[in-house]
């Protein structure tokens, strides 16, 4: 038998072979057993020796037309079963609704601060911040309280192994700034303080603070109290009256608590504000000349403001939340509400 009808018998049992592979596995399997580096072709090609010279180009023409075939048909079956795999699996369906991400929120607290702050960056204040890991010289001395002094006490905080401690109030921003830039100053501080309370409805050994202050020529209290009325009127509404009682502060001189009409009886008197018809919201004073040598601002040149607020009890205030825990505890049905 001439090879070139061998060429001929194999290009036929070839196509028969790739036709009936029915897997992609079984195709593959054939692929090599023709087109494979030892398959039929390839041992085939060996055979040339037996071919007499002048039959030599017709002999190479045929192995190559019968190898461009094979690959030919090889491709087309391999596509055929590609596509009938896929029609024959599930389908999707353009016609399901989308999976929806479930969209966040801020948390009440964030979004209370962030209300807070941007009022008062309208006002002309700007943002600062410190550390909450502190020494005893930003979160104490530099602000008027002495090694020995009462108001300690009161801000009792937590001290760290390296000899630091964690802030008790945002008011060691008033330090940080100031050792940093020279006056004017007007500058918002909100950040979280530490003190080791006794957990209840409304302590809790870690909470937020905003710390203002402003330092310029010829401040004066009358500055204090519009700045601190016209913030009280965005925030709680424009019929909010402000209400200065005389307090202590170290840091200050003199030194007050604000008091704002209740948001909720708007001076009537209720359950929230206890019948008083105001509600405390903040302490602020004058910075104390003994501040200002603490960080290298001549008194003699400079006068300023500052103030303080707790972010939890602004919120539950405004938010209406009877327990400052609820901030905490990451449960959803309480953060969703707001
Ligand atoms: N640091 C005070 C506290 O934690 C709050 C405060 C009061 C801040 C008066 C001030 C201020 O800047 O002037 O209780």
């Amino acid at each position: 038998m001439s090879l070139l009808v061998e060429i001929e018998k194999l290009l036929e049992e070839g196509k028969g072979a790739i036709k009936n592979a029915a897997s992609a596995e079984t195709l593959e399997n054939v692929r090599v057993a023709y087109l494979g580096r030892s398959g039929k072709i390839k041992e085939m090609m060996g055979r040339i020796r037996e071919v007499a010279n002048e039959e030599k180009k017709a002999f190479g023409q045929g192995m190559n037309d019968l190898k461009k075939s094979l690959e030919k048909l090889f491709d087309e079956q391999k596509n055929i079963l590609g596509s009938s795999k896929a029609k024959s699996g599930p389908q999707p369906d353009p016609t399901l609704p989308g999976q929806s991400q479930p969209r966040g929120s801020r948390h009440p607290l964030t979004q209370v601060t962030e209300h807070v702050v941007k009022v008062f960056e309208r006002l002309g204040f700007t943002i600062a911040d410190g550390p909450e890991m502190e020494d005893e010289f930003h979160n104490f001395v530099a602000l008027n309280i002495p090694d020995e002094h009462p108001a300690r006490e009161d801000q009792d905080t937590f001290g760290l192994d390296n000899g630091t401690i964690l802030r008790s109030q945002t008011s060691t921003v008033q330090i940080r700034t100031m050792e940093k830039i020279q006056p004017p100053v007007r500058v918002i501080a909100p950040g979280r303080v530490y003190r080791p309370d006794a957990v209840d409805a409304t302590h809790f050994y870690s909470f937020g603070q905003i710390e203002g202050l402003a330092v310029d020529t010829d401040i004066t209290f009358a500055d204090l109290k519009s700045v601190l009325g016209m913030f009280a009127r965005e925030m709680f509404g424009s019929d909010t009256k402000t209400r200065f009682r005389p307090s202590f502060f170290p840091f200050t001189e003199p030194s007050a608590e604000v008091d704002v009409t209740c948001i909720f009886c708007h001076g009537k008197g209720c359950r929230v504000c206890k019948q008083q018809g105001w509600i405390e919201i903040l302490g602020c004073g004058m910075v104390d000349p003994n501040v200002f040598k603490s960080v290298g601002y001549d008194p003699e040149a400079w006068t300023g403001f500052a103030f303080g607020m707790g972010v939890e009890r602004v919120a539950m205030l405004t938010l209406g939340v009877d327990d400052i825990r609820r901030f905490t505890e990451n449960d959803l049905r309480f953060l969703r509400q707001f």
